[in-house]
């Protein structure tokens, strides 16, 4: 097999049956999504830490009748960010207004939308690593003082105005916090990680999408969904409704075990939620390169794909699953890659068992490149 002849052209993007295990919503599925938020912290599953948190936040907020601290949220797609924003505001009874990073252009756009806040209102800015950075910095004395800066006429006449503003909350959210400017971080009072689900967690997500669109699922077809959904209430969503068609074209609309597996089966999605992208890579180290180590960019051509695209989004997921480490040398592939891929483990050799993170495979591969 070489490596162009089994799939995609190199540099594809559009891949049909992948997107439905894409993070990020897909092209009008905000509408879905926003249909299946919970509107409150006693709804939202999961993050339990978190969760804790906040509600001492806003409680707090509540008694003292003041706006709450400014929040952060970061995590991966899909986890709850923008839900939980809307959370914030509702559970302090304020308005919620929401733009994001590359939206406000210029200082102006945000001096508009801070001028138009009500006391109390929450701000939430998707993406705030995204801000311009001359517009980031009307915002650190808006946060800080409730204070807008503004400049007044150009040239040398020009004068700088000190306007007040309401006590409002900016609810910020991030892919990964490392993309925060620290000035701007150090400007929210409560930062908040969130994290992959658990099954179990995931399980509840599906059973209460199902019940808000009407669908009848099992538990064991809820779990079936659930422990495909890469730890991510919005995958678990899309899989649910893609199943649901699938329940409802071949069966009589009811998901159990069996219609669950099938429906997915089409769908290229495998018992652990890997694509067909992921088997690719996964096949590729175990099975062309003996289970590693193989450097990124060798591993990137031989599955015709960009290595952005498998440093970004295969990757992580696989690492996550204990089915491939980085090491120094490169990629490895864990037993647990040749069991799911059901080969035979190797007894000796480059493979490393799950429970060894970070272990160096024994001997050298001059094509590794070291992990960035
Ligand atoms: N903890 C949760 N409980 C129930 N549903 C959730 C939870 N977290 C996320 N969801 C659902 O997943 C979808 C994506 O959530 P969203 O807040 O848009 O994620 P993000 O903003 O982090 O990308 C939404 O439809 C939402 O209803
Ligand atoms: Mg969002």
């Amino acid at each position: 097999m070489s490596p162009t002849d089994d799939g995609d052209p190199p540099g594809s993007v559009a891949r049909e049956s992948d997107a439905v295990l894409d993070a990020a919503p897909l092209p009008g599925e905000d509408q879905v999504d926003a249909s299946l938020r919970p509107s409150a912290l006693a709804d939202f599953i999961g993050q339990d830490r978190v969760r804790r948190q906040l509600e001492l936040v806003l409680a707090g907020a509540r008694q003292r009748g003041q706006a709450a601290d400014h929040v952060l949220l970061s995590g991966p797609p899909g986890l709850g960010k923008t839900t939980l924003a809307a959370i914030v505001a509702a559970e302090v009874g304020a308005a919620f207004r929401a733009t994001s990073g590359p939206a406000v252009e210029r200082p102006g756009d945000l001096a508009a939308i801070l001028t138009g806040l009500e006391p109390g209102d929450v701000l939430f800015v998707d993406e705030v690593h995204r801000l311009p950075r001359t517009v980031e910095e009307v915002l650190y004395p808006a946060m800080e003082d409730f204070k807008l800066d503004i400049v007044v006429g150009k040239g040398p006449g020009a004068r700088s105005i000190r306007l007040d503003l309401p006590r409002f909350t900016l609810v910020g959210a991030t892919t990964r916090t490392g993309l925060i400017s620290s000035p701007l971080r150090d400007r929210f009072g409560f930062a908040a990680q969130l994290e992959h689900y658990e099954p179990d967690e995931l399980l509840a997500i599906v059973t209460r999408s199902a019940r808000l669109l009407g669908v009848d699922v099992g538990d064991d077809g809820a779990y079936e969904i659930a422990s495909r959904s890469r730890g991510t209430p919005r995958i678990a969503n899309r899989l649910l409704r893609r199943v649901r068609d699938f329940a409802e074209v071949e069966g009589d609309g009811a998901i159990d075990r069996a219609v669950a597996r099938a429906a997915l089966e089409v769908f290229d999605v495998d018992e652990l939620g890997l694509d067909r992208l992921d088997r690719r890579v996964l096949e590729a180290v175990v099975d062309r390169f003996g289970g590693g180590p193989v450097g990124l960019s060798t591993l990137a051509t031989t599955v015709a794909e960009e290595s952005d695209t498998l440093e970004d989004a295969v990757e992580p997921f696989l690492l996550r699953c204990g089915l491939l480490q980085r090491t120094p040398r490169g990629r490895v592939a864990t037993a647990g890659a040749f069991a799911h891929l059901g080969r035979a483990v190797p007894t000796v050799g480059s493979v490393v068992p799950p429970s060894t993170p970070g272990a160096v495979p024994l001997f050298d591969d001059s094509e590794g490149d070291p992990p960035r």
